[in-house]
C-alpha cells in the first residue's frame, strides 16, 4: 500500500517531532497524523499540548468511477489524516485554507468545554476561513474516549474534508476490553462524480432533492462492485486468531448505512467516544455523524477472502443510491484460494426494524472506571421538538422542483432555521450585536396535531423562516423529546446531532410520543451516551443532558439536505457565576466576519 504522505514529508515530520520530544520528555501526551490506509501513528511523542502539523485545505484531482475531478482535501488526502490523542489532551491545529472557497473545520463530538470558539460551524460560532487565511483551533478533549472525527462545517464540503479523531485512554489506564492486536479506522462515505460545490448550489437553486451519490465508499474507495475501482479496493490485512479494534465512522452527507462483514461477527464496544456494554451482532446500522467501535476476531477460514460491505437504509420513497460499497478482509499469511470473496448479508434498504433494533441495543457500559452514568433525573427545561420536512410556496423567479411545484424545506418546531450570513451567532452574542438572532426558539410546537398521521392537511407544510436560539441557564438539566412528523408525507429518520455535549438517549418509539406512558419506560440506568442519534421514522426519541458548557451550540439533523433546508437550531448556554463556568476569551485570530 502506498502511503499518501510523501516520504520526504514524513521525514520532516519525524525530525521535527523527535526534536520536540527531546525538548519535552517530561510531558505526557501525543498526537499524530497518520495515513488512514495504514492507520499506524507515525511515531509517538510526549507533548502536553499537541501542536499538530497544519491542516492545509486544498484542491487536488482524484479519480473514482472512471472519472477525475478536483476535490477539496486536507493535506491532499481523502479521507483526511487521522489525528491521535489521549483522553483529556488539548490539541492545537492550525487550519490553513489554501483552497479557493470559504471553509470551517468542526471537531465532531468534542465538547470543547467553555471553548465554542473552535467548534467550527460556519456563521454559528465563527465566520468561515477565507481562501489564503489561517485559523488556529484549540481542541479541548475532556471526557471523550474512543472514536470521534473532524469535518468541514461549511456548505457540503465535508463530503471530502473529513477524517478520524482517535482518542486513546489516558496513560496508565486501559480499554475496558483486552488490548486489540491492531486497530483501523473505517470511514464510510459517499462519492459524487459531480463537483460538490456544484451539487450544493444546484440543489439549493432547484428547490427539490439533491442528486443522489454515484457510489458509497469505505476509506475513500467504492470497491470491487463499481467500474474502474477494483485495483484500489480498501484491503484490511489480518492475522488469524487475532482481535482488531475497528473504528467505524459514517461521514456520509445523506445516508444511514447498514454495514456487515461476511462470516464474521462483530462485538460492539463503543459509540460516539463512549463505551457501551459489549454485544455481538452480525451487522451495524450507523447514521451520518455517528461512530461505532467494534472488535473483530479473525477466526474464519484463512484461505478465503471476505467482503465487508455497506449500503443505504432509507424509509423514504425518494430516489437513493442503491449501490453497495465493499472492502476486502484478507488473512495475511495464507495463500488465498481462487474462489471469489464471501459477501456479507445486508438488510433490504427499507428494513426499518433492522435499523432501529441495532441502535436500540446500545447501552452505556456503566462501569465505575470507564463510563460513569450520570443521567439528569430532575429536569429544568422540558423541550418537545418536532422534526418536519416542509415546503415553501413557489415565488416568482424561483425554481420549484419540490412536490407540486413547491420548494422543499425542513424545520424544528416549524421554525426553518435561517443561518446568518454576515456574522456568527457566537460573536453576536459575545459582543452584544443586535439583529443577528432572536432568543425565542419555541419549547413546544405552536400547533399540535397528529404528528405521524397520513394525509396531514396542507396548511401544516409551510414553516416559518427564523434565526432563533433557545437560551439555557448554566447547569440547567434539559430533556428534549424529538418527534418525527409525516408533514409533506416526508417522514424520515433524522440523525440529530448536538454540538458541545453528549446526551443520554433515555427512550424511543414509533408513532406519537405519549407524555403519560412513554416516560415510564425510560432507561435511566444505562442509556447510551451519544452526540448523534437517529430519531426513528414517524417516531420519537428522548435525550437528556446537563447544560454545563457555556457557549453557543449548534443542533441539527446530520443529513445534509435536511440541515440545508433548515432542520437546525442553536442553544445559548449562559455563563455560570464563577470564572471557571464562563466562556473562554476568543482567540486573537478569529476569522473576520
Ligand atoms: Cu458533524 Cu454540526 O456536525
Ligand atoms: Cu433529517
Amino acid at each position: 500500500m502506498k502511503p499518501l504522505l510523501s516520504f520526504q514529508l514524513l521525514g520532516v515530520l519525524f525530525l521535527v517531532d523527535i526534536l520536540h520530544c527531546q525538548a519535552l520528555v517530561h510531558r505526557r501526551t501525543f498526537v499524530y497524523v497518520s495515513d488512514p490506509q495504514t492507520s499506524k501513528p507515525n511515531g509517538t511523542c510526549q507533548l502536553e499540548i499537541n501542536i499538530y502539523k497544519p491542516l492545509q485545505v486544498k484542491e487536488v484531482p482524484y479519480t473514482r468511477l472512471c472519472s477525475t475531478k478536483n476535490i477539496l482535501t486536507v493535506n491532499g488526502q481523502f479521507p483526511g489524516p487521522t489525528l491521535y490523542a489521549r483522553k483529556g489532551d488539548t490539541i492545537i491545529v492550525d487550519v490553513h485554507n489554501k483552497g479557493n472557497q470559504n471553509i470551517t473545520i468542526h471537531w465532531h463530538g468534542v465538547k470543547q468545554p467553555r471553548n465554542p470558539w473552535s467548534d467550527g460551524p460556519e456563521y454559528i460560532t465563527q465566520c468561515p476561513i477565507q481562501p489564503g487565511a489561517k485559523f488556529s483551533q484549540k481542541i479541548i478533549l475532556s471526557t471523550e474516549e474512543g472514536t470521534l472525527w473532524w469535518h468541514a462545517h461549511s456548505e457540503w464540503d465535508r463530503a471530502t474534508v473529513c477524517g478520524a479523531l482517535v482518542i486513546y485512554p489516558k496513560k496508565g489506564t486501559n480499554y475496558p476490553f483486552s488490548k486489540p492486536h491492531a486497530e483501523f479506522p473505517l470511514i464510510l462515505g459517499e462519492w459524487w462524480k459531480e463537483d460538490i460545490e456544484e451539487l450544493y448550489t444546484e440543489f439549493l437553486k432547484s428547490g427539490g432533492d439533491p442528486n443522489i451519490s454515484d457510489a458509497l465508499t469505505i476509506n475513500g474507495q467504492p470497491g470491487d462492485l463499481y467500474p474502474c475501482s477494483k485495483p484500489d479496493t480498501f484491503k484490511l490485512m489480518v492475522e488469524h486468531s487475532k482481535t482488531y479494534l475497528l473504528r467505524l465512522i459514517n461521514s456520509g452527507l445523506q445516508d444511514i448505512l447498514f454495514f456487515s462483514i461476511a462470516n464474521h461477527s462483530l462485538t460492539i464496544v463503543g459509540s460516539d467516544a463512549s463505551y457501551t456494554k459489549p454485544f455481538v451482532t452480525n451487522y451495524i446500522a450507523i447514521s451520518p455523524g455517528q461512530t461505532i467501535d467494534f472488535l473483530l476476531t479473525a477466526d474464519q477460514d484463512p484461505h478465503h477472502h471476505y467482503y465487508m460491505g455497506a449500503k443505504v437504509y432509507t424509509a423514504t420513497s425518494n430516489p437513493f443510491d442503491n449501490t453497495t460499497t465493499t472492502a476486502l478482509l484478507h488473512y495475511g499469511d495464507f495463500t488465498p484460494s481462487n474462489s471469489p470473496p464471501f459477501s456479507p448479508y445486508l438488510a433490504p434498504y427499507n428494513d426499518t426494524n433492522s435499523s432501529v433494533s441495532f441502535t436500540g441495543r446500545l447501552r452505556s457500559l456503566a462501569d465505575k472506571i470507564h463510563s460513569v452514568v450520570d443521567v439528569p433525573l430532575n429536569i429544568n427545561d422540558r423541550l418537545f421538538f418536532t422534526l418536519s420536512i416542509n415546503t415553501f410556496p413557489c415565488r416568482q423567479n424561483d425554481s420549484c422542483q419540490g412536490p407540486n411545484g413547491s420548494r422543499l424545506a425542513a424545520s424544528v418546531n416549524n421554525v426553518s432555521f435561517v443561518t446568518p450570513t454576515v456574522n456568527s451567532i457566537l460573536q453576536a452574542y459575545y459582543y452584544h450585536a443586535n439583529g443577528v438572532f432572536g432568543d425565542r426558539f419555541p419549547d413546544f410546537p405552536e400547533t399540535l396535531f397528529d404528528f405521524t398521521a397520513t394525509d396531514l392537511p396542507l396548511y401544516l407544510e409551510t414553516p416559518k423562516s427564523r434565526t432563533e436560539v433557545k437560551v439555557l441557564e448554566y447547569n440547567s438539566t434539559v430533556e428534549i423529546v424529538f418527534q418525527g412528523t409525516n408533514v409533506t408525507a416526508g417522514a424520515a429518520d433524522h440523525p440529530m446531532h448536538l454540538h458541545g455535549f453528549s446526551f443520554y438517549v433515555v427512550g424511543w418509539g414509533f408513532g406519537n410520543f405519549d407524555k403519560d406512558k412513554d416516560p415510564l419506560n425510560y432507561n435511566l440506568v444505562d442509556p447510551p451516551l451519544q452526540n448523534t442519534i437517529a430519531v426513528p421514522v414517524n417516531g420519537w426519541t428522548t435525550v437528556r443532558f446537563k447544560a454545563d458548557n457555556p457557549g453557543v451550540w449548534f443542533m441539527h439533523c446530520h443529513v445534509d439536505r435536511h440541515m440545508s433546508w433548515g432542520m437546525t437550531m442553536a442553544f445559548i448556554v449562559k455563563n455560570g457565576k464563577f470564572p471557571n463556568a464562563q466562556i473562554l476569551p476568543p482567540p486573537p485570530d478569529m476569522p473576520p466576519c
